[in-house]
């Protein structure tokens, strides 16, 4: 092994090809994206065999970019980690398939990351690199005669986070809607594998599947959230009373002998968690589709769908400005209290969770993570209760490789290693 703390991490899990080289889990040396929404954007979704043909003809030139910003070799790496789930088999097979063979190539280690604990570490990493960042300049401010050096006083191999733990964590994706509780193995040690606890779950929908869904209703581009995200700040939040019910638990549980429910129910069972924090996000859905039926406005969403389609087949990828033009006052008012309704609900029950559970502070992280109505709401609430909040950066809300580097790190340490008989699972839980 190179002894040098570097992990190149690798994301294939869904729509994004990724590939970062992080350093002892706690400075992002390169982190490379390339996305496939261009491919996807003409479908309104996600095409499972399209995105598995755009991961093999990307993985190999977004591996060698992000050796080259990080200004390394194979023969620097001490280990590879690769996301083995949740996300789409044919997916994650070209991640794991290609990892598997450069880590036995180079005779390093293969370490399996769950996407959803990358997402978690995403914002960890940050977190980390902050807190370098500030040891450095203190640093500097006290001994000015040295020029830039590097904090002697930082040690990365016993980095801590300056958020205080346990922490709650909400994972909202196009996949997941997750509460879990997350704690580091010892108090104030990256040693060890994190210990986390589930505490709520979607039963149907993720909030971006809902996100998504809506904006292709109302003839919006791929993926809907950032349109919504945009377009949101146009409209009314209030003009549309959306509500949420209280969710049952028992009509989702499986009884004796009966098949499941819902989508939710067939992942992991839902009976021992407190249904207050659990979601549901097709009802608002299905109820934004029954205004648009009601009110008349399924013409012009889809006149808008066709008009948007244009300018794309005239060579120019459509955005939200396009859209805003060809909404009208009602079309913006749906969207302002459709995104209005799910950051309230999420932002609700997260923060009943964190109270109820003890948590010491709470972390958001996800594509839906990057929704600005929701930075917002959060950090005034958790101000309000006077608990820390964390998101990650843009680059790092939706899916990218520096966050399962970052998660390997402490199983590196842990030496959990995966086996060469590594398989995809598209249904990987994290608890
Ligand atoms: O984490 P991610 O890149 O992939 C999954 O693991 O699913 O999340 C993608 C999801 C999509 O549903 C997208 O619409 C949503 O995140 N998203 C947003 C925003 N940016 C991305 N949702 C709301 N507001 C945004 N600004
Ligand atoms: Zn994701």
């Amino acid at each position: 092994m190179a002894g040098s703390g570097l992990i190149l991490g690798i994301e294939t899990s869904c729509d994004e090809t990724a590939a970062a080289v992080v350093e002892r889990g706690a400075w992002t040396r390169s982190s490379i994206v390339a996305s496939q929404i261009a491919t996807h954007a003409p479908y309104g979704g996600v095409v499972p065999e399209l995105a598995s043909r755009e991961h093999l003809r990307n993985i190999v030139p977004v591996m060698r970019a992000a050796l080259a910003e990080a200004g390394c070799g194979l023969a620097d790496l001490d280990a590879i980690a690769v996301t083995n789930g949740p996300g789409l088999a044919g997916a994650l097979l070209v991640g794991i398939t290609y990892a598997k063979a450069l880590a036995f190539a180079r005779g390093i280690p293969l370490i399996a990351v769950n996407h959803l604990e990358g997402h978690i570490h995403a914002v960890l990493l940050e977190d980390r690199q902050r807190r370098r960042s500030e040891s450095d300049s203190g640093f500097l401010l006290t001994d000015t005669g040295l020029g830039f050096h590097r904090s002697r006083s930082y040690d990365p191999e016993r980095a801590e986070n300056s958020l205080p733990m346990p922490a709650l964590a909400l994972v909202v994706s196009g996949g997941h809607t997750h509460l879990f509780l997350a704690r580091p193995p010892l108090a104030g040690s990256e040693f060890g594998a994190w210990q986390y606890a589930l505490i709520g779950r979607t039963l149907d929908d993720a909030a971006g599947e809902a996100f998504d869904k809506v904006a292709k209703l109302l003839g919006l581009g791929y993926p809907g959230g950032p349109w919504i995200d945009q377009l949101a700040q146009f409209g009314h939040h209030k003009a549309v009373p959306f509500n949420f019910a209280q969710i049952k638990t028992k009509a989702h549980l499986v009884g004796k002998g009966k098949a499941p429910r819902t989508k939710g129910a067939r992942s992991s069972p839902v009976a021992e968690l407190d249904r207050h924090f659990l979601f549901s996000f097709s009802g608002i859905k299905t109820a934004v589709l029954r205004y648009v039926e009601v009110h008349g406005l399924k013409a012009s969403c889809e006149a808008r769908r066709l008009a948007l389609m244009e300018i794309l087949a005239a060579g120019r990828v459509p955005d939200w400005r396009d859209a805003q033009a060809l909404c009208d006052k009602q079309t913006l008012d749906l969207i302002a209290s459709f995104q209005h309704a799910v950051v309230g609900d999420l932002l609700r029950k997260t923060f009943a969770a964190a109270e109820a559970v003890g948590a010491a502070s709470v972390l958001v992280t996800g594509g839906v993570a990057a929704n600005r109505e929701l930075r917002v709401r959060f950090t005034a609430e958790a101000a309000e209760r006077g608990l820390p909040v964390a998101f990650p950066t843009l680059a790092l809300s939706t899916d990218n490789a520096a966050m399962i580097a970052a998660a390997a790190w402490p199983r590196f340490l842990a030496r959990e290693f995966a086996g060469w008989n590594l398989e995809a699972n598209p249904r990987l839980s994290l608890v």
